[in-house]
């Protein structure tokens, strides 16, 4: 099923703070329980955001509310305020705001089948045999509408015969790693293994990985790259150990008004993330705690960008 959806006059998600646990859909009828959801990370992953604000628009102009708090309900990934614009220029046309939305919903499904093609051709220039793919987050169909970005190039090299393993980073403080992308790439039926996030870079350096591949929450017009808290220590490792960094990413993450990464705003998730996990504390009580959501990697670390359309080398 779709990750995210219209349904004739509500918004239908996978709920994906529930999984892997149970698979459970929600029904979003008005814009407040849009941006509730948006933040508690029900629905998550750039590509998604984007139509999530489309698709809010949609919404807003049935129920008449505001799409301010819509448009800055998480501030990193541009998808989402791009979503919101696109879909809010052809208001006060409700129907044709919904068609922009359908339209962008029906793009992204294109684009992520453009990118797992463009980058598993770019990958399997890496390598002669099967390759071992390292990756964080959760960039797979979850993050998008289908079918995903470096999950979604992943899920191509698996179907050639081309993956030998995926090494899943879990992704601390909300685990979609562990949560959310071992439970697509064993629906897929991909040979993977759970790996924690401090390790990433040594076995980089063991020689566990033959390619990095990252999904991205912003892209600075220079190449700068914002992603989930943990890509920057793995491109590094990456560049030590000689393992190329590749970002996949649709063209509507790249942020030509953002010159470079130091200007991207990174999300702060407060202390209650770090100091419990999946709601058990695990810190002493009143443990203060800082959580940058995203960090952002520098161009020169990245070999590639793979988009919908192009692979741009931004170094
Ligand atoms: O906080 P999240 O789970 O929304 O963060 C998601 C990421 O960092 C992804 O890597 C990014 O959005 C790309 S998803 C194809």
């Amino acid at each position: 099923m779709r990750t995210i959806d219209w349904a004739g006059d509500a918004i239908e998600m996978i709920d994906q703070t529930s999984l892997p646990d149970r698979l459970e859909v929600l029904r979003i009828t008005t814009v407040a329980g849009l941006v509730e959801a948006i933040r508690r990370l029900a629905v998550r992953g750039a590509p998604a955001l984007g139509v999530a604000g489309a698709l809010g628009v949609a919404l807003a102009a049935r129920t008449g509310e505001s799409i301010d708090a819509l448009r800055a309900a998480r501030p990193t990934a541009v998808n989402l305020a791009w979503g919101v614009d696109q879909a809010a220029a052809r208001l006060p046309d409700a129907e044709a705001a919904l068609k922009r939305a359908l339209e962008i919903r029906d793009a992204d499904i294109a684009a992520c089948v453009a990118m797992g093609v463009r980058g598993a051709d770019l990958v399997e220039t890496f390598a002669e045999r099967p390759v071992r793919v390292m990756t964080i987050c959760n960039t797979g169909g979850l993050a998008a509408v289908e079918r995903g970005t470096a999950l979604g190039v992943v899920q191509t090299l698996h179907e050639r015969g081309r993956l030998a393993e995926a090494l899943a980073l879990e992704t601390r403080p909300l685990l979609q790693g562990a949560r959310l992308t071992t439970w697509e790439l064993a629906r897929m039926g991909a040979r993977h293994r759970l790996v924690a996030d401090s390790a990433g870079p040594f076995l980089l350096a063991r020689g566990h990985a033959d390619v990095v591949l990252t999904g991205a929450d912003r892209i600075a017009a220079n190449g700068d790259t914002a992603n989930k808290i943990g890509t920057y220590a793995l491109a590094l490792g990456a560049r030590r150990a000689g393992v190329p960094f590749v970002v996949v990413a649709p063209e509507s993450t790249i942020d030509a008004g953002t010159s470079s990464g130091d200007k991207i705003e990174i999300e702060d998730r407060g202390a209650g993330e770090v100091v419990t996990i999946r709601g058990v504390q695990v810190a002493p009580e009143g443990t203060r705690a800082l959580n940058p959501a995203f960090d952002v990697t520098p161009r020169d670390l990245i070999t590639a960008i793979v988009t919908e359309d192009r692979v741009w080398r931004p170094r």
